[in-house]
């Protein structure tokens, strides 16, 4: 594995590798001292090209338990303002010896070109509507936390399937560690083929959380919608919003989960975003574990 680009280009054994590794980096930040010199002298730089908190500060926090240098670049102050290429900003990043770069862009795709033209390993940090593949790797860790196992395990993602890169690179990651993918959410929000990635379309939140023992929701994507896809924000909480007596549909015992930034009251209600099955700010927390494994794998640590 050179590059991390999207979860679908993964096998399983790959991922579990990586899940495996993140249960070792947990323990680290554990620790009164979260420092580890496993990748001292290391250059990560992150180019964060669209709005981030947790994924930027994740990588970085990441990158510093291992002792790895970390700079922070993003697109307001950078040379883009005096068009250059991202291309040619990225060589120069490669040019001054760094040993990998994080990106996040709003154009699908940019992270794949990037890796084939600077000669350092690239990690897709979400890619307009494509991939968030440690996202996903986080979201399936939290999981096998409370579950043990994915395998014939039932997760339901309910929300904007249409314009979530979260919600591709769950797809691809809970079926591929075994687990039967729902999909539900108004239907402008629900790709015509998404029953080619192997998942089940449901037209109801009921029919979705019947028997589920994973809940993803997601926040809806403003930022890449032009127009309204539903009727007003009230109705879309009706009918896919997540509280109390939506969460009795499915498993008792489900979990929660949630990549953030949560739009309390819309998508989910703030007495489950804050209640026991709720495994939200525990997503937060081992994101920086599999982050390190991610860094860790891809500098050449294990190899
Ligand atoms: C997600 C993203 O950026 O795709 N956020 C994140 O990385 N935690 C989901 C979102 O913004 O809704």
């Amino acid at each position: 594995m050179r590059h991390l680009l999207g979860i679908e280009d993964l096998s399983r054994e790959q991922i579990e590798r990586i899940l495996t590794t993140a249960d070792a980096m947990l323990e680290i930040s554990q620790r009164e001292i979260k420092r580890v010199p496993t990748l001292r002298g290391r250059t990560v730089i992150n180019v964060f090209l669209e709005s981030s908190t947790r994924t930027r500060v994740s990588f970085e926090i990441a990158a510093k338990r291992l002792s790895a240098d970390a700079i922070n670049v993003s697109s307001a102050g950078s040379s883009l303002a005096k068009a250059e290429t991202l291309t040619d900003m990225a060589l120069n990043l490669a040019a001054m010896n760094a040993d990998l770069l994080v990106v996040r862009d709003r154009t699908a795709g940019v992270p794949q070109m990037l890796s084939e033209r600077v000669g350092v390993p690239v990690v897709n940090a979400g890619d307009g509507c494509h991939e968030h593949p440690t996202q996903a790797l986080l979201d399936a860790f939290t999981a096998l936390q409370s579950l043990g196992s994915l395998e014939g395990r039932v997760v339901a993602i309910v929300g904007d399937i249409a314009h979530s890169r979260v919600a591709r690179s769950d797809i691809y990651a809970f079926t591929k560690l075994g687990a039967e993918v729902r999909v539900a959410g108004p239907a402008s929000m629900i790709p015509l083929e998404v029953e080619a990635l192997g998942v089940k379309s449901c037209r109801t939140i009921e029919e979705a959380f019947a028997g589920a023992d994973v809940i993803v929701m997601l926040r809806i994507q403003r930022e890449r919608i032009e127009g309204a896809l539903f009727p007003s924000l009230r109705e879309y909480s009706q009918t896919f919003g997540l509280d109390s007596a939506t969460l009795r549909l499915a498993h008792p015992g489900a979990i929660v989960l949630h990549p953030g930034p949560i739009n309390r009251g819309v998508e989910i209600s703030p007495e489950v975003a804050d209640a026991e099955p709720s495994r939200i700010l525990d997503q937060v927390t081992n994101g920086v574990a599999v982050r390190m494994a991610v860094l860790y794998l891809l500098t050449g640590g294990g190899s």
